[in-house]
């Protein structure tokens, strides 16, 4: 099958594209999903594959089970799926599973680098960072200093590649490590990975590579195509992200430094012996990095998914979002009433990602109406990227100018800081992003009948006065419990 064929056909795969919801009007159609920034939907054939081998499920660590041999097999080729998709030679790194996302891994590393260079004070990151890519090395690092971005207010973005480099050269040898993000989670603007690395390098400082929101939309190799000194150190990124909902945080992190660091998660499955007095750590990796049973069915799940990305080619992923989002910048930016966050994509490419609000409106009222009104499914909110968007939303909240007195004031301000974010997926197609500028330019015309129907609730909540729809419109574990044992 070529690669073209293959793209169509996985597009079309994903569970829950064609959920269907009520709309105000009365009628039902499916869902548009906009938000795979935060999550992805999964891709069929990966889950079919995860669901295969629950017919041989056993947890690994032993040899002599059938069962648990195919198990061992499956989970040492999911972590040389994640090394190849990452380009990463297996002599050279490894590749360990943690927790259910990113942050594991960010939190292991950040505790690990710490103990191991504790003359190294300093780490650096960025004003873009996701919380979880910051509040870790604030917790393990005495200083932790964020380079500004690219411009001021509402279409900043983007590391400045000048300022990076006299801040690392001021700090030199106190740097430990430089934790920066490849794409950010609110805008999608990318960050010169290998540039940063080599800077990182010059010092002696390690860089580690937040993948979260670059794996699905973009190609990523961890070795330079050029020079050894660009190459990453460490990247993590979470499964969930890239198809595979309900499988681990994967980091990827050079031997070398793997070896002088000890593993901060202990238990079973990592040590070599164990004794009343000491225990000692096993050599091998990645199981000493793995403390206690694996996620298997969903390591397994992500190796698929990364499996048939890479059959398709990181290349074609990345035109085809570039298009859209493109396509979605020039049509929102055409429509009156409505705010676009973060450079222009012609200046700083993007993945596929876009913050937005509609000027008169909170962000979660844009969310709830878009929901309501059009099934269009986007996350609203700060996205645990506070500094970032307090920025971008700087001159918007002076001119909010509440008097101190307002009640509720607190509320009040937070329904205002924030964006509404759409986010795309290899399933998102063309139609789906002009339905979405279709929406969204709706409801910037009808502001006030949009206004009038809706009531805050909460600090960011917004429900509609009429259009409640039926609880069973929503997922139900019991109900979905009950129908299954009644199937028994
Ligand atoms: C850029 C970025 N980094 C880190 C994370 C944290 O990922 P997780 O919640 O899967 O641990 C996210 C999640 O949204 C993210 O977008």
């Amino acid at each position: 099958m070529s690669n073209t064929t293959l793209l169509k056909r996985i597009q079309s795969s994903f569970i829950g594209q064609q959920t269907q919801y009520p709309l105000v009007d009365g009628s039902i159609s499916p869902r548009r999903y906009f938000d795979s920034a935060a999550s992805t939907l999964m891709m069929r054939p990966a889950f079919e594959v995860a669901q295969n081998f629950l017919e041989h499920y056993s947890s690994t660590h032993s040899e002599l089970h059938f069962s648990a041999r195919g198990a061992n097999r499956a989970y040492d080729w999911a972590h040389k799926r994640v090394l190849d998709f990452v380009g990463a030679n297996s002599d050279i790194y490894s590749c360990y599973f943690a927790g259910s996302g990113a942050t594991a891994g960010f939190n292991r590393v950040a505790s690990e680098l710490a103990i191991l260079r504790p003359q190294r004070d300093v780490v650096i990151v960025s004003e873009m960072e996701h919380h979880s890519n910051d509040l870790p090395h604030r917790k393990h690092a005495s200083k932790v200093i964020h380079l500004p971005l690219v411009g001021e207010g509402a279409n900043c973005g983007g590391i400045d590649i000048d300022v990076a480099q006299e801040t690392i050269k001021k700090y030199g040898s106190r740097i430990n490590y430089i934790a920066i993000t490849a794409a950010s989670n609110v805008t999608g603007v990318m960050t010169p990975i290998h540039e940063l690395a080599q800077l990182a390098h010059s010092v002696g400082a390690y860089i580690i590579v937040d993948a979260s929101q670059m794996i699905a939309h973009a190609p990523i190799s961890m070795q330079s195509e050029v020079l050894i000194e660009a190459d990453i150190d460490v990247l993590i990124f979470s499964g969930h992200k890239i198809y595979a909902p309900g499988s681990p945080g994967a980091v990827i992190a050079s031997k070398s430094l793997l070896k002088q660091t000890s593993p901060s998660e202990v238990g079973g499955g990592m040590v070599k012996n164990v004794y009343i007095e000491h225990f000692t750590p096993s050599d091998n990796l990645p199981e000493r990095e793995e403390a206690g049973t694996p996620n298997i069915v969903g390591a397994i799940t992500l190796a698929c998914a990364l499996d048939v990305l890479l059959n398709i080619g990181m290349q074609s992923i990345l035109q085809k979002e570039q298009h859209l989002i493109n396509l979605a910048w020039t049509k929102l930016s055409e429509i009156e009433g409505v705010n676009l966050y973060g450079p222009d994509p012609d200046q700083l490419p993007r993945t596929g990602t876009i913050a937005f609000n509609i000027v008169g409106f909170d962000h979660g009222l844009t969310a709830a109406a878009l929901n309501d009104y059009h099934n269009i499914q986007v996350r609203n909110g700060c996205f645990c990227a506070h500094p970032y968007v307090r920025e971008m939303l700087k001159r918007e909240l002076w001119e909010i100018n509440l008097d101190p007195d307002t009640p509720d004031i607190e509320a009040k301000v937070e329904r205002k800081r924030g964006m509404a974010r759409a986010s795309l997926g290899i399933y998102n197609s063309e139609e789906d992003v002009l339905a979405l500028c279709h929406a969204v330019a709706d409801l910037a015309s009808r502001q006030q009948e949009i206004l009038l129907a809706y009531q805050p609730q909460g600090k960011s909540g917004y429900r509609h006065r009429e259009f409640l729809p039926d609880q069973t419109t929503l997922f139900d574990p019991v109900t979905a419990l009950e129908q299954s044992l009644k199937k028994l």
